[in-house]
């Protein structure tokens, strides 16, 4: 018994995270955005994939069950060589009695990519009306795939972005349309490929957090990156929003800075295509995917082995820390 009980004491102090949050039903996901409906309490989870993946349940920890396609039609997008079906990266907010979906259609390992925006009063699979791309203008210094809403001060925007030079953000001069300003960059790894992506801002208290993904992401098959490259979730604050992000450390994240608060541990693999849902009722969760270590050790199972975690969130030294449920 004391045996048993100190072993369990040693993995509790030997695992550096909480363990995640319970989850039942349908746990599958990929690039998730997560949402309640303002009508019901119902729980929304989103994911890349044919149509967009759509999941419902009554709790962040389940019974999860898969409705079918937001938009089983496609995008009224056309991207060269990519199908119209195969939208990835949703985000939705709500606002004014509408429920507005930014996506992605792109060409993987390419700068081939526009997003769009469909609108919803319901979230209902097949209830979305698509408006299509919201007019960020190509350049070569970014990738517009990730997007993610925020207002800051009655200013609408988008962060999305990876590779390349990093993340960025553009101001919305309708929910449905860029403004005319230009992008601006807010963060950059400068090692490598400038391996981050999936931007997702959030205000607490008087900062706005940057939660980004670093390092390699993938269908994760056959082969893996190296370990300690894989995915893994990094946080940077501001006060502004919109720009002037440093680490923990104090070190600007426009020069490789970023504080990591997520990577791989016990049967959690390359967490991340994170974002944060302020529940009305559990305060900060942060839920992302993760690839399942018996899917990486059966030798992979493709994007079938990506789960859905969550953590809830402590903001309370003034840096997000993961928590056990
Ligand atoms: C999808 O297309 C079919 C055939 O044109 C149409 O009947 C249906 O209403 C469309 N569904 C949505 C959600 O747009
Ligand atoms: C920047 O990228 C390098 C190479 O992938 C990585 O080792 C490093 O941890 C990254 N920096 C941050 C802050 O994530």
């Amino acid at each position: 018994m004391l045996a048993i009980f100190l072993c369990f004491l040693l993995s509790a102090v030997t695992s550096a995270y909480p363990a995640r949050g319970p989850c039942t039903g349908d746990c599958w996901t990929h690039d998730p955005s997560m949402i309640r409906r303002e009508s019901d309490g119902t729980y929304f989870r989103f994911s890349t994939g044919t149509g967009v993946n759509t999941m419902m349940s009554p709790s962040l920890q389940g019974p999860w069950v898969d409705v079918g396609r937001a938009m089983p039609n496609g995008s009224i997008i056309h991207v060269d060589g990519v199908d119209s079906n195969d939208i990835w990266a949703p985000d939705v907010h709500y606002q004014d009695g509408l429920y507005y979906m930014y996506y992605v259609l792109s060409k993987l390992g390419t700068q081939t990519s526009e997003i769009g925006v469909a609108t919803s009063s319901t979230m209902e699979p097949g209830s979305w009306t698509d408006h299509g791309i919201v007019g960020i203008p190509a350049n070569n210094a970014y990738n517009r795939i990730d997007p993610n809403w925020i207002t800051i001060n009655g200013q609408q925007y988008l962060q999305f972005g990876s590779y390349w030079q990093g993340l960025y953000q553009v101001a919305l001069q309708s929910p449905l349309h860029v403004g005319s300003d230009a992008p601006h960059q807010l963060a950059l790894n400068s090692s490598l490929n400038h391996r981050i992506e999936a931007p997702f801002l959030y205000q607490h208290d008087e900062y706005y957090y940057l939660f980004y993904s670093g390092g390699i992401a993938g269908s994760y098959t056959a082969t893996y990156p190296v370990q300690g490259e894989e995915y893994r979730i990094d946080v940077c604050r501001s006060t502004s929003g919109t720009g002037g992000f440093v680490d923990q450390t104090d070190k600007s994240c426009l020069e490789s800075g970023g504080t990591l608060i997520l990577a791989s541990h016990d049967q959690v693999y390359a967490p991340g295509g994170q974002g944060v849902l302020n529940d009305r009722d559990l305060g900060p969760i942060l839920y992302y995917h993760y690839y399942s270590l018996a899917a990486k050790q059966s030798g992979g199972t493709g994007i079938d082995g990506y789960l859905y975690g969550w953590n809830e969130l402590d903001f309370s030294t003034g840096w997000p820390v993961v928590k056990a449920v």
